[in-house]
């Protein structure tokens, strides 16, 4: 049991081995007073001691009482308009148009592991003392609605959830206008605000700014979480490094409009808040209705940035995941996209996949393309019918060819989208996205389907089904390529279309659930122009995600990098790709494209059939390479050692569970004259263990690894050699290296 009630002073303690969350119910208004979250303290009978009061000039509840003003209170799940002025976690208009609500405590309840969410993606147990939960009910008198607060605590990981639901039990409609997943009161500022920003192309580049009064926050109004913000904010502590100090990570499961931020207020207390935008929410809850908003995934590191997570990579990878491709490993793939774009055909499509299946990759994708007339992106999206000009036995033909050459085969869907060249415009106009009498925006030529109607997923479903069930699929990249604008549906009345965005990810979520259930088999890839809508939310859906459409080695590194912060390496969808790079024109070797690419799911998306014999032998050697270690990539931990964002250089490296193997790393942007000695410390090997480098041909121990640090030059002998003489790495050069217990690799 994870919880201790001091029933008393009616407190909550929430703890692990590692962290404790404490509340408490306030006397006077019984509603809940936060009083810490941190490392692990010690139980006590009573907590009235953290209890923080200042008379100060302010409003107050009660008459004669100078103490109860929630502005000066630290809270749980605020409300607006009862002397607290900050941001709330919650907002209810009601009949008669007052926004006041008052959620007073009523009960609790303790339940073992951890309820499922009622259409929404979220963290799981296997078992029941996997986790705790305590649900505190509150309830709104006035209004006969009740507020259920609920906080899982997983019982050997540093992680609460939390969410909250809605029930009304009037017999009257009221609106919810926000309704935020937590709020967390911290009693100071000193803190760095870190989050992942960016656009398509340059998704996750990790940004810090250190917390000045006011709010700074991140958010989507996208329809999407998007590419220029993922939904996540970790406070850092000032002097918490990316190895060592506090740091709190707060992230979202949920892959619509969110908020995310932070407020300090003029007392330096600084309040997280984050959940649904309720930016243009507006959610009518008619009376036996419940809202539940998603959950919240927060998370203490005691050991800095990457203490953070790795428990998020392992509660992801392991408790979000689901499905049979949680625990197997992830195929090698290659995907035609850029190899080909539009124009392909059958021949060209087997020789791809002959040629790769002899350099011994495992899966073909066959990407944008293949159905309705699409020979560029002005066309057919929604007619999910192969062209038979292009592929003349169909999909089901080419699947069972490529099935037949000994890899499996995956296929490529935009489902959201519409083109209106479609049969299926033709057919049903009136199923896109437009506000009446508007003028309708595009996005890539393209259109998206009202996937809060219930027959469009209907028809989406039997469509791809169709497909799908009469060939062999084995994988799905599921795309999703414009944002949303001029936001409405026909089908909901004035009063609901506050509904809109949040009824929309619903149906998403709907749609991979039923095909999900019905071929469970299939290993979803979910994509939004690459990394724009890499969220939790989807991970619950799809174990992996293509991270972004950049497939350069050095912009990799820092999508990469960026999206380690959360994603563990097997969702991180990474391919080698052609020369000069598509996005950039940037040439960099193949063999670091391979090393950059390696430390996600691996695969290739360049035309195979164009490359040399000794491309051909290096990318053979490289899928060995990859199939040997592909379990310490993906199921290790993982270390981030030399950033992007601060420096030429970049490393990170992966640690098996059991120590005994690791594979760092290393790569150089630009070379340099004439240069420093340079050398790295390692993280995360056993001190006493002897570890043999085979590129090095040296041992070492894992304390002189970590503390003095590995020497990255070249070992030359031959003292005779001029500096002219010596080989240059030239600019993007790598180094891996493959530690290993014992002697293996040792010369004799
Ligand atoms: C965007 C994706 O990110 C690409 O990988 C590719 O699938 C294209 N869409 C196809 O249109």
């Amino acid at each position: 049991m994870n919880i201790e009630v001091n029933k008393l002073n009616k407190e909550f303690h929430l703890f692990n081995e590692h962290i404790s969350y404490v509340f408490r119910v306030l006397e006077k208004c019984n509603q809940l007073e936060h009083l810490y979250y941190g490392k692990k303290i010690n139980h006590r009978n009573s907590f009235n001691h953290l209890i923080e009061r200042e008379v100060r000039p302010a409003c107050n509840m009660f008459e004669g009482d100078h103490t109860t003003s929630l502005e000066h209170i630290k809270q749980e799940y605020p409300s607006f308009g009862t002397t607290d002025y900050r941001y709330p976690a919650h907002t209810i208009t009601q009949a008669n148009g007052s926004k006041i609500t008052n959620f007073q405590y009523e009960d609790y309840r303790i339940i073992p592991g951890k309820p499922k969410l009622n259409g929404l993606p979220a963290t799981y147990v296997e078992n029941k003392e996997e986790a705790t939960t305590l649900e505190i009910i509150l309830i709104d008198t006035l209004l006969k609605i009740r507020l259920i607060l609920s906080y899982t605590i997983y019982t050997h990981r540093n992680v609460i959830c939390r969410s909250a639901r809605f029930i009304n039990e009037s017999n009257k409609s009221l609106f919810i206008n926000n309704a935020l997943s937590a709020s967390v009161d911290f009693p100071d500022n000193e803190f760095e605000m870190i989050h992942l920003s960016g656009a398509w192309a340059r998704e996750t580049h990790i940004e810090k700014k250190k917390l000045s009064r006011g709010i700074q926050g991140i958010y989507s109004t996208r329809g999407s979480s998007s590419h220029i913000h993922n939904p996540f904010i970790a406070l850092k502590r000032l002097d918490a490094t990316e190895h060592t100090g506090d740091v709190f990570g707060f992230s979202l499961v949920y892959s619509g409009n969110f908020l995310a931020q932070a407020e300090v207020d003029t007392y330096d207390v600084t309040r997280v808040s984050i959940g649904i935008n309720p930016f243009l929410f507006k959610w009518k809850l008619k009376p036996n209705e419940t809202f539940q908003t998603p959950e919240c995934i927060m998370v203490y590191s005691e050991e800095g940035l990457n203490g953070m997570s790795q428990t998020y990579h392992e509660l992801y990878s392991k408790r979000l995941v689901r499905g049979i491709w949680r625990d197997k490993s992830r195929p090698i793939l290659i995907n035609n996209w850029e190899a080909t774009y539009f124009d392909f055909n059958e021949e060209k499509i087997l020789d791809i996949a002959y040629q790769a299946k002899e350099l011994g990759v495992e899966l073909f994708v066959l990407d944008d393309g293949w159905f309705g007339q699409r020979n560029s992106d002005n066309s057919s999206l929604g007619d999910w019918f192969a062209d038979k000009k292009k592929l003349p036995n169909g999909i089901n033909g080419l699947s069972k060819n490529i099935e037949e050459l000994g890899m499996s085969f995956g296929l490529w869907f935009e489902p959201e989208m519409i083109c209106k060249d479609t049969s299926l415009f033709t057919k049903h106009p009136d199923w896109i996205i437009a506000t009446p009498h508007r003028n309708t925006s595009h996005g890539r030529n393209q259109f998206v389907l009202d996937f809060s109607r219930p027959e469009v997923i209907d028809y989406i479903f039997s469509s791809m089904d169709k497909i799908i069930s009469n060939s062999k699929i084995s994988y799905i990249k599921w795309d999703m390529n414009r944002y949303i604008t001029e936001a409405y549906s026909i089908n909901l009345p004035a009063d609901q279309q506050g509904e809109f965005y949040h009824r929309y990810i619903l149906g998403v979520y709907e749609l991979y659930e039923r095909l999900i259930q019905k071929y469970p088999h299939i290993l979803f890839e979910s994509c939004a122009g690459g990394g724009g809508r890499f969220d939790p939310g989807m991970l619950f859906y799809s174990p992996q995600v293509w991270t972004s459409d950049n497939t350069d080695a050095v912009e990799r590194l820092k999508i990469q990098y960026g999206s380690s912060l959360i994603y563990p390496l097997n969702s991180i969808g990474s391919h080698v790709s052609s020369v000069p790079n598509h996005q950039v024109g940037r040439i960099t070797p193949l063999e670091t494209r391979a090393r950059v690419s390696f430390f996600g799911t691996f695969g290739y998306e360049l035309d195979v059939t164009k490359i040399s014999d000794s491309e051909k032998k290096e990318i053979r050697e490289q899928i060995l390479f990859f199939k040997k270690y592909r379990q310490l990539f993906h199921n290790g931990d993982f270390y981030r050692l030399l950033s992007p964002f601060s420096s030429n250089e970049v490393s990170w490296m992966s640690v098996s569970k059991d120590k005994k193997q690791a594979i760092v790393g290393y790569y150089k942007i630009l070379a340099k004259p004439n240069d420093k000695y340079y050398r790295i410390k390692l993280k995360g090997l056993n001190p006493d263990t002897l570890y043999s480098i085979k590129e090095k041909g040296t041992m070492h121990y894992g304390d002189e690894l970590m503390n003095v640090g590995i020497s990255l030059n070249e070992n030359y002998t031959n003292r005779a050699l001029e500096y002219w003489q010596k080989e240059k790495p030239g600019d993007f050069s790598s180094i891996l290296l493959v530690l290993t217990e014992g002697k293996d690799y040792l010369p004799n």
